[in-house]
């Protein structure tokens, strides 16, 4: 659904600029216009800067000679949608239990090998109905949104078996429907080793391309292929593997890399010009450089840094040294069992150095550009969609500085107002 909608009276508008990825100092410049306006027809931004300028107060007039509506900001701050580019939300159970063993010392891996972690995840999920699926994944979409969370990834990965990796992409498609949020799915049939495959990760990896990402490419289920290299999971070999079938068959290529331990996944996603590489924790420097000269998208997911408290992913030297850095939630049932986009902005500000422009510039356009949306979303500029946040507060500094609350007021999701708070 696409509207037309004039937003007048904002207090302040801060957002990035571009159609790509901002990379290094870029980050930092943001547009903080004092009394701005934005228009918006059929969905596409048409008019956004000052509210002062004729070009405005013409389209203000004729909206409302038009009988457009007109939202009046009340003098708010104006931000772009949010854009959370890595959550693993479709998956059915809980593994609240082990939150409370991590916190006691016991280490995430150190579970997943005694049969728990992911796997449980995958037994539930399995075991779960494609309805029960949809409507958990629903009210998680509602309050992504309360959180102003306008286009959002989905992974796979709770499945691993072909019917139920078909099952949750097909639920991520079936809500499409029934949410404002636009949802990019992204297959991670190699999250873990199923057990039908325990003793042999390889067969696994060949039945994934022979038998899984044809089938869902041909059913267009996915438009990207992640992989989660780690220590114990899948190795560089087979990641290397894995990725080069998916490319040739068309799927964008993201990597979980480097996470809990250094594993070179960070190198594996420059060489192969993947679009993002995801976690990061324990990348080498010289990993990072080559993504930087690839253009990989560095995402970084702070909350789950936090929850496995392990030290933070080294945001502010990846900002320094050139790279574009993403920020997202990582949302699932164990490492990251949050979707807090405030807290987000916390930890970004207070923990890994970086400033409230770079954290919303990482929120935003870099988020749409690990995606490959940054040429239709992630800024409030002429051209792009109409996906914008009215905030409780005058200035976008409050996102940070307001730690851990959430501000949003109104969602707008192409020229509609799709949701207040
Ligand atoms: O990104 N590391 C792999 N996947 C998720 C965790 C999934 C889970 O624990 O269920 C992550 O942290
Ligand atoms: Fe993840």
């Amino acid at each position: 659904m696409t509207g037309n909608l004039i937003v007048a009276n904002i207090g302040e508008l801060a957002t990035p600029r571009g159609f790509a990825a901002n990379t290094g100092i870029q980050m930092s410049h943001l547009d903080r216009i004092k009394a701005a306006g934005i228009a918006i027809e059929d969905g596409q931004i048409v008019y956004c800067g000052t509210e002062a300028e004729s070009e405005f107060q013409a389209r203000l007039k004729l909206a409302k000679v038009a009988g457009t509506q007109v939202l009046d900001a009340k003098a708010k701050a104006c931000v772009p949608g949010f854009i959370d580019c890595h959550t693993h939300f479709i998956y059915a159970g809980s593994r609240e239990d082990e939150f409370f063993w991590r916190a006691r010392g016991l280490p995430y891996m150190e579970i997943h090998k005694r049969g728990g972690g992911i796997l449980r995840t995958v037994e539930s999920t399995r075991n779960a109905s494609s309805d029960e699926l949809f409507s958990l994944g629903k009210t998680r979409l509602a309050s992504m949104l309360a959180q102003g969370i306008t286009t959002v990834e989905a992974k796979s990965g709770y499945g691993l078996d072909l019917d139920t990796e078909v099952k949750q992409l097909e639920t991520i498609d079936a809500l499409r429907f029934a949410t404002p949020i636009d949802i990019v799915p992204t297959y991670l049939g190699p999250h873990a080793i199923p057990p039908e495959f325990a003793e042999d990760s390889d067969r696994y990896i060949d039945f994934i391309i022979q038998d899984v990402l044809p089938f869902i490419k041909a059913r267009k289920l996915a438009a990207f292929a992640d992989i989660f290299c780690e220590k114990g999971i899948f190795d560089i070999g087979q990641s290397r593997h894995y990725l080069q079938a998916a490319e040739r068959l068309g799927f964008g290529l993201k990597i979980h890399a480097d996470e809990i331990e250094h594993m070179g996944g960070a190198g594996l996603a420059a060489e192969l010009g993947a679009i993002s590489a995801d976690h990061l924790l324990k990348a080498s420097q010289e990993d990072l450089a080559a993504m930087g000269q690839a253009g990989v998208v560095a995402v970084c997911l702070p909350l789950t840094a936090f929850t496995l408290r392990e030290p933070y992913a080294p945001a502010r030297a990846m900002i320094d040294s050139g790279l574009a850095v993403a920020l997202a939630s990582d949302f699932n049932p164990g490492s990251c069992y949050s979707q807090s986009i405030p807290l987000i902005f916390a930890l970004a500000v207070l923990y890994m150095g970086l400033s409230l422009e770079e954290a919303l510039t990482a929120l935003t356009l870099n988020g749409a550009a690990s995606l490959g949306l940054a040429d239709s979303t992630g800024s409030l500029e002429k051209g792009k969609a109409g996906d914008l946040l009215l905030l409780d507060a005058p200035s976008c500094d409050y996102l940070a500085y307001n730690v851990g609350m959430n501000l949003v007021s109104t969602v707008v999701k192409n020229g509609v107002i799709v949701r207040e708070n």
